[in-house]
């Protein structure tokens, strides 16, 4: 492949406007994920070179923050929460269900891109736990079934557990 490309440069412009800043890293993670949605690969890499930080060190930043994801996310994506007063509601429940239901762990999406898993902390919805949110959209009390029916909705065809 030649030439850049849309991401490529998107990454580029952002790492630009910061890196030459004290603290560069946390700002230059958020502009690329509220712009592509995902820290791509490619962007560790340029992100490393332009801060003389190692790989590692760039990947251990976006492991320790929840909100870092270094995959696209899907159509929809599914947060749960998993702060204590969710927990006390059944959210770990909640939780083993979603990820057998979607077929994937946190911070990974469906195959056909429809759904992405992650893990929130507190929703500001903590007297109706166990709270989930789908895109923008926070749904408190949420059984197991609940959940399918709110996945299914979006979906063309119900997925099947596996
Ligand atoms: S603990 Fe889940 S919404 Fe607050």
């Amino acid at each position: 492949m030649t030439g850049m490309t849309e991401d490529s440069s998107i990454i580029t412009t952002v790492i630009k406007s910061w890196h030459d800043r004290p603290g560069a890293l946390l700002p230059i993670l958020h502009g690329i994920q509220d712009k592509l949605g995902y820290i791509p690969s490619e962007a560790i890499d340029l992100i490393a070179s332009a801060l003389r930080q190692t790989k590692a060190e760039i990947h251990g930043v976006i492991s320790f923050y929840h909100h870092f994801r270094t995959t696209p996310p899907g159509n929809h994506q599914v947060q749960v929460c998993r702060a204590e007063a969710c927990q006390a509601r059944g959210s770990r429940s909640l939780e083993a269900h979603i990820k057998k239901k979607l077929s994937v762990d946190y911070h990974q999406t469906t195959m056909d891109k429809e759904f992405s898993l992650d893990a929130v902390y507190c929703l500001g919805n903590c007297a109706c736990g166990p709270n989930i949110r789908i895109s923008n959209e926070i749904h408190g009390r949420v059984s197991n079934e609940r959940f399918d029916e709110l996945v299914d909705a979006m979906t063309t065809r119900p997925l099947e557990l596996q």
